[in-house]
């Protein structure tokens, strides 16, 4: 038998369903084929939260050290695509500024101050939540933290866009656009500028550190910086997009901010900035009863698992009230868990708190723009394009 008479619905499944509505498609492939074949995007596909969790804490058997990682093919040789005593070498070298003290106590005033004035600055300006507040908070709180805070941080933003189109296209087998490479040439030139000055945050701090080569950081730093830029921007427009969404939960946390953790767990389960993740097997392995020959490529959908019901009831409401809103697997267990998802839990909560803050010292309310509201949407990287705003006098919701 061949893969597509073994797996016929991975064989159905096109790049347009996946990258406009995949919930229904990714419901039938967690009941039916939860280990599949994809042959659109020519890997395997794992969509039930059990069989991802096995997967992702499996470093051995599903690896992120291979040639083809794309995330490797467009920003060079990280801790994203090494694993074993290099992945820790890598990893260490950055964990200190992403500790959850250091977040809440150095870095928690800064990224406020900055989400207070982007909302000013946003309510009164554009009325945009992407590209008023979520990403520029999401550049410049990264930015600052690297120590590259003279780097113009709209042109940052082009740049990772750019990146994050360049890793769709090769997912989907198209051409990368040449410029990608003149662009991450830019990027590192201002990287090694900061090498060769002695207070630039973190960059500083690698090398004085030496856990990293010199030839090793300009890599590094654009890795991280990409971890924290498409993702932390989607992040923050998703969680607006899922209040606004529901009013009443928006009307909640006016009055009880202690929801707000709450609100984002549940907007990280529902949609996830990124949406799977890519590993390849180093054996054959047997994975919920489908055998998988080594070398393949094989995605792990952070989306199929958010939403498997056998873990969470009705996956698909957006439910604040939910008891296990954090079982989410968003973040990545095991080796590769998000680095800095602290600091991008901040940046979000700041983020609804200047808005909560804003409705409460004008007695004004936002609402979605309804007719140019759009749905989160994307392969590998969902948000809405735009996410529009109005205010007005506060009236029932
Ligand atoms: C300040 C913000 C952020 C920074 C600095 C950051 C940085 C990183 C880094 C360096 C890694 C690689 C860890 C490793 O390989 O050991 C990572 C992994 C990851 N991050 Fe983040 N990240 C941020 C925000 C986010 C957000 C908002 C999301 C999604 C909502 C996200 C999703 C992920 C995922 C899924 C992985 C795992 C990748 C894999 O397993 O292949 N990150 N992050």
């Amino acid at each position: 038998m061949d893969r597509a008479e073994q797996f016929p619905i991975g064989a159905e499944v096109t790049v347009d369903e996946l990258t406009e509505t995949p919930y229904e498609v990714l419901d039938r492939l967690r009941l039916h084929e939860p280990v599949s074949f994809l042959p659109a995007l020519n890997a395997w596909w794992i969509t039930r939260r059990d069989l991802a969790l096995e997967a992702m804490t499996n470093a051995e058997t599903f690896t992120v050290d291979d040639d083809r990682f794309t995330t490797a093919r467009i920003l060079g040789t990280s801790m994203l695509n090494l694993d074993g005593p290099e992945h820790v070498r890598h990893r260490s070298a950055f964990v200190a500024p992403f500790r959850p003290k250091f977040v809440r106590e150095v870095l928690e005033a800064q990224i406020t101050t900055a989400a207070t004035r982007l909302w000013n600055e946003t309510v009164s300006g554009s009325g945009e939540i992407r590209t008023g507040i979520a990403g520029p908070l999401a550049v410049e709180t990264i930015l600052d933290l690297m120590g590259l805070d003279d780097v113009d941080s709209t042109e940052v933003l082009s740049w990772y866009s750019a990146f994050g189109e360049a890793i769709t296209s090769l997912t989907v087998g198209a051409a990368v656009p040449p410029e990608i490479d003149s662009t991450l040439a830019r990027l590192k030139s201002y990287v090694e500028t900061a090498m060769s000055i002695d207070d630039a945050g973190v960059i500083t701090d690698l090398v004085t550190n030496g856990v990293l080569r010199r030839d090793e950081i300009p890599a590094a730093v654009a890795v991280v910086l990409f971890g924290a830029i498409e993702t932390s921007e989607a992040m923050t427009t998703n969680a607006f997009w899922h209040l606004l969404t529901h009013p009443e939960s928006w009307h909640r946390l006016r009055s009880d901010r202690s929801l707000i953790p709450h609100a984002i767990n549940e907007s990280l389960r529902l949609e996830p900035a990124a949406t799977w993740v890519d590993r390849y097997t180093t054996t054959n392995v047997e994975l919920g009863s489908v055998m998988i020959p080594s070398g393949e490529l094989v995605s792990i959908s952070l989306l199929g698992a958010n939403r498997d019901p056998d873990a969470f009831d009705n996956p698909g409401a957006f439910d604040i009230d939910r008891p296990n809103l954090a079982q989410h697997v968003t973040f990545v267990k095991g080796p590769h868990a998000c680095l800095g998802l602290h600091v991008a839990r901040a940046e979000t909560q700041a983020a609804i708190e200047a808005a909560l803050t804003w409705e409460a010292e004008t007695g004004q309310a936002i609402a979605l723009e309804h007719e140019r509201a759009q749905s989160p949407h994307g392969l590998i990287f969902r948000r809405p394009e735009h996410l529009h705003i109005t205010s007005g006098e506060r009236r029932g919701y």
